[in-house]
This record gives structure tokens, C-alpha cells and sequence, in this order.
């Protein structure tokens, strides 16, 4: 197992600036989502990690060590990726034990390997089979089962699961998750995915455009998400965003909308240079009665999902997304009222995009 480090890493591809600049230090044994919209930089950063690619500048470090001019095998991590990667003439059994024959390992070291992580990944009964003759689960099952035998420092996954349908991606989440209880080994999953990084993560790293825009437990980032970028990443569905101005009035701050209508903000002093502001409401935390409310609206569309229905409400001159329980009876065209409890209100500098 092994500490990971990054300071001050960048990397171009010619004339494009796409790692600008990571600082990261990640404690041996955590497992660490890095999320962020595709083309962010999530695949550059972990294979500079693993030394499949070299950074322009600055230092990678793994148990203090600095690697950069390490080979991916001298620094003993295992990476798994989406496409598999699996070898078609071999079975089960000769795939994960490929790279250990690769090192020299002695046979009964590298059988007793591919038995134990069989038993782990419940892969005894396929040992034989070659990955044609498996599932897409079963195959990225033995994705997994060759980089655990390598007994790795540090386990890197690129989108592992992004091949798989729905449910089965569900199922092998959870079993990544034992799995890392089990084995403990450090590791770094990569994911478009927040869902997938909120069940998994010890931690996340939100990665935007090549720069880190927060790191964080799961709830920090969904409480307390440091600007716009990670407010609108994180949680599902999307928080919702409303321009605002700041207004002082006896009963406190609160945020006045372009309509006029004001929304009392919580009792803490907010100060913006423009005095412009954008207002985050949660889905899930805006209140909607018929009658009484703070803000009156429209139903657009309603979307029943089973437990709770959807409503997309016009309110204010926006489209707001609020999630109601499912026996609340509610059409396009009917009249609504929302609310908003202060505590549950996200305030950012309209300007920098930043949390005040
Ligand atoms: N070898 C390469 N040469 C040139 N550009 C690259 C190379 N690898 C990645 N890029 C570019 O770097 C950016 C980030 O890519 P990548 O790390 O794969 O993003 P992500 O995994 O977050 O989707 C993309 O714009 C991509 O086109
Ligand atoms: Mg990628």
C-alpha cells in the first residue's frame, strides 16, 4: 500500500495546457474519486499517476517517493480500464495470472494468487472459461482479479464500470466498495459519473477544465460545495441556480429576484461587491404547497419516477426543478406556491461563482 502525492503537476500535449497545476495528497488506504465532465483531464491525471504518461512539470510521489522517472511496472500500481483489455485466446485462470508470469513469479505463488482473488471476485467456477464465454460483469470481474493478484501499492480504475447496464453497474459498485474494505489497497477511480463517485469515495476530487475545484468527504461537497461548478456536479438531480440581488430589511438579508419576489437568506452577513448574486436551491429541499409559499408558479411538466415525482415548475421568469412525494396530485398548468427554507439556500457571488 502507498501514499499518493501530486505537487504542482501540469501537462500540454503540444501547444494545449490540459493538467494545470494539481495538488493533491492522497493517505494510504483511501479510495479517492476523481469526477468531472468528459475531456476534463480525469484519464491524463491517472495515467501520470501511473506512469503511462509523464508530466510536463512538477512531481508525483508514492510513499514519499518521487516516481517521475519510474516505469509504470517499478512503481507497482495496477490499473483497470473500461475497455477490459483481456487477452481472447486465454482462459480466466491464464489472464489473471499472465502478469505474474510476465515477473517471474514461481508457479504455486502464482496459482495460490489466482485462487484467492477467484475466491474474492467469486470467479472459481469460470477459471477455465476464456472471456468470450462471459458476461460483461463476469469479464470486468476479471479485469479486476488481474490487477489484485499483483498484489499492487495502488489500484488505479479509468470509468470501470461505464461499459456495463445499469443495474449490473449498481451491483459491481457495491462489490468495488467491499472489495477496498477487504484489501485496503490505496486507490484512485476516475468516473464522469457523481453518483458513482458520492458511493464509492472516501473522498472526491472535482476536476474541471484541468484544475481541481474541491476536494472533499461525499457530504462536504453536497453541503457545502465551495462554488457554481461543483453545485451543479454534484447531487442529482441538478441543484437549481436563480440570479438574485442582496437587500437588507428588518427581518434580516434576504435575495430579491428579478420579479420583485424576495426569499429570506440565513442569518449570516453575505457581502458581494455587485451585490449580485446566484441563489442554489436543492431539488429535494424546495417546498411546494398549493396556497401558501413564498413564490408562486406554474407546473410544466410533471415526472412520476416511483417514490417521488419531478415537477418542473415556472417560477420568477426560470424553470425550477422540485421534488415532491408521489402522491401529490399535480398537472401541466396547475398553479403551485415554493418555498424555501433559509438553511437550505446556497448563496454564490454572481461574478466569481464562488460560495459566500
Ligand atoms: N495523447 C494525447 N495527445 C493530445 N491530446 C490529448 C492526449 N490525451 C488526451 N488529450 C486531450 O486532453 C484532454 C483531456 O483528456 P482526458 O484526460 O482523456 O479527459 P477525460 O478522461 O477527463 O475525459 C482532451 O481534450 C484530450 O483530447
Ligand atoms: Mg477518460
Amino acid at each position: 500500500m502507498a501514499s499518493i502525492q501530486l505537487r504542482g503537476v501540469e501537462k500540454s500535449f503540444g501547444a494545449a495546457n490540459i493538467i494545470k497545476g494539481i495538488d493533491l495528497a492522497i493517505a494510504d488506504g483511501e479510495f479517492v474519486a476523481l469526477v468531472g465532465p468528459s475531456g476534463c483531464g480525469k484519464s491524463t491525471l491517472l495515467r501520470i499517476i501511473s506512469g503511462l504518461e509523464s508530466a510536463t512539470r512538477g512531481e508525483i510521489l508514492l510513499d514519499g517517493r518521487i516516481v517521475n522517472d519510474d516505469s509504470p511496472r517499478d512503481r507497482n500500481v495496477a490499473m483497470v480500464f473500461q475497455s477490459y483489455a483481456l487477452y481472447p485466446h486465454m482462459t480466466v485462470a491464464q489472464n489473471m495470472a499472465f502478469n505474474l508470469k510476465l515477473s517471474r513469479k514461481d508457479k504455486q505463488e502464482i496459482s495460490r494468487r489466482v485462487e484467492e482473488a477467484a475466491r474474492m471476485l467469486d470467479l472459481v467456477d469460470l477459471l477455465e472459461r476464456r472471456p468470450g464465454q462471459l458476461s460483461g460483469g463476469q469479464r470486468q470481474r476479471v479485469a479486476m482479479g488481474r490487477a489484485i493478484v499483483r498484489n499492487p501499492s495502488v489500484f488505479l480504475f479509468d470509468e470501470p464500470l461505464s461499459n456495463l447496464d445499469a443495474k449490473l453497474r449498481v451491483q459491481m459498485r457495491g462489490e468495488i466498495k467491499l472489495l477496498h474494505h477487504r484489501v485496503k489497497t490505496t486507490a484512485v477511480y476516475v468516473t464522469h459519473d457523481q453518483i458513482e463517485a458520492m458511493t464509492l469515495a472516501d473522498r472526491i476530487v472535482v476536476l474541471n477544465r484541468g484544475v481541481i475545484e474541491q476536494v472533499g468527504t461525499p457530504l462536504e461537497l453536497y453541503n457545502k460545495p465551495a462554488n457554481l461548478f461543483v453545485a451543479g456536479f454534484i447531487g442529482s438531480p441538478s441543484m437549481n441556480f436563480i440570479d438574485a440581488r442582496l437587500k437588507d430589511s428588518a427581518s434580516g438579508q434576504k435575495a430579491e429576484l428579478a420579479d420583485g419576489t424576495q426569499i429570506l437568506l440565513p442569518a449570516r452577513p453575505f457581502a458581494s461587491k455587485s451585490g449580485k448574486i446566484t441563489l442554489g436551491m436543492r431539488p429535494e429541499n424546495i417546498v411546494v404547497e398549493r396556497e401558501s409559499g413564498n413564490m408562486a408558479g406554474t407546473v410544466k411538466v410533471s415526472e412520476p419516477t416511483g417514490p417521488q415525482t419531478h415537477l418542473v415548475v415556472e417560477a420568477a421568469g426560470t424553470d425550477m426543478l422540485a421534488i415532491v412525494r408521489a402522491d401529490f396530485a399535480a398537472r401541466a398548468g396547475d398553479g403551485l406556491r415554493l418555498s424555501f427554507s433559509p438553511n437550505t439556500l446556497h448563496v454564490f457571488d454572481a461574478e466569481s461563482g464562488r460560495v459566500l
